[in-house]
């Protein structure tokens, strides 16, 4: 049996450059990086610049996929057939994100309830990225878990390489309790290739759960592995994280986000960079530790505060 893969789920802003670094100096890796995505439209790709250095300065060793968001197939194939020149594992359809921005535009999640779109993007992207390469990125639903066996039916006609199901219906967003594991076992069930599940999982014991039970394919984690990003090290039977360790996450954190703002860093932008990460990480300080964080705007105030880090257990 070949060992499960674990993916880090993209996340705009949040799973870049220096996160990835940051993953390869804790020793704490995952299988397969994913970027956020590229906007696709007729006139333009949208190659936002901090996406692209994560595939052009990937010094990670990891394998990483260019994840692409549109709505009509011309410019996906046009912008898929541009990023394959990079160094990229593969190209991902984006049928996942729930911003009203995007989706009011029909991308994203929008292909959810559009699937004439959504069997044309399939399509075309198929057509232009070779075997092994293709892979989709999808909810459940755009209202209700009722419209995912067509939506899996048109995903299965375009014969992808690997699929990721996050377990929630765009109506759902984030909102708490919503994930609906069943729904990614209905996607393992349905088609040929192998599903990542994705949705809430931020223990070792969950990802172990949805492994032996839902998906045996491999796991994608995002919030999870931005509070624990020992996550991947644990999935590869290592230890979980001491409270130095997940101190020191945060000081390497610190230094690699210091290194892809460069020149453009200002101390109170470098905190705010730091903020993006820390959004998903505050439970591990106390109110005064995460008031005074989210009001930094001095990066040695922020290392003092990371440095008298408790976690429970101490
Ligand atoms: C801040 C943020 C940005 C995200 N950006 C993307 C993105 O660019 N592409 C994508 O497919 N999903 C994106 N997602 C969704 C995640 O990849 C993932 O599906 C979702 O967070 C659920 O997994 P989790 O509970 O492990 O975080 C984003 C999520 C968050 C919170």
């Amino acid at each position: 049996m070949t060992a499960p893969l674990t993916a880090l789920a993209p996340m705009q802003d949040v799973t870049d450059l220096a996160f990835m670094r940051t993953l390869t100096r804790i020793g704490s890796l995952p299988s397969i990086f994913v970027t956020a995505y590229f906007r696709s439209t007729p006139t333009t790709c949208a190659i936002a610049e901090a996406n692209l250095r994560c595939i052009e300065e990937n010094e990670t060793g990891v394998p990483i996929i260019a994840q692409l968001a549109g709505s009509e197939a011309a410019p996906l194939m046009r912008d898929a057939e541009r990023l394959l020149q990079l160094p990229v594992a593969g190209i991902n359809l984006n049928a996942g994100c729930p911003s009203p921005l995007v989706n009011r535009h029909g991308a994203g999640a929008g292909l959810l309830r559009d699937l004439p779109a959504l069997r044309a993007c399939l399509q075309g992207l198929r057509s232009v990225v070779p075997t092994g390469q293709f892979s989709v990125k999808c909810r459940t639903g755009w209202a209700d878990t009722a419209e995912f066996p067509a939506i899996l039916a048109e995903i299965a006609a375009a014969s992808p390489d690997l699929v990721m199901v996050h377990g929630r219906t765009r109506k759902a967003l984030y909102a708490a309790h919503t994930v609906q594991p069943e729904t990614v076992q209905q996607a393992v069930s349905y088609l040929n290739c192998p599903v990542l599940g994705n949705g809430d999982i931020t223990t070792l014991q969950q990802a172990q759960h949805w492994l032996a039970h839902i998906c045996p394919a491999g796991v994608m984690i995002g919030r999870g592995a931005v509070r624990n990003p020992y996550i991947f090290r644990q999935l590869r039977g290592g230890p979980a994280p001491t409270t130095d360790e997940l101190r020191h996450y945060f000081t390497v954190l610190t230094e690699e986000t210091n290194r892809i703002l460069h020149t453009k860093r200002t101390p109170a932008g470098h905190c705010n960079r730091m903020k993006k990460y820390l959004a998903f990480c505050y439970d591990y300080f106390t109110p005064e530790q995460e008031h005074a964080l989210r009001r930094c705007t001095d990066i040695a105030d922020m290392q003092r505060i990371f440095d008298h880090m408790q976690t429970p257990e101490e």
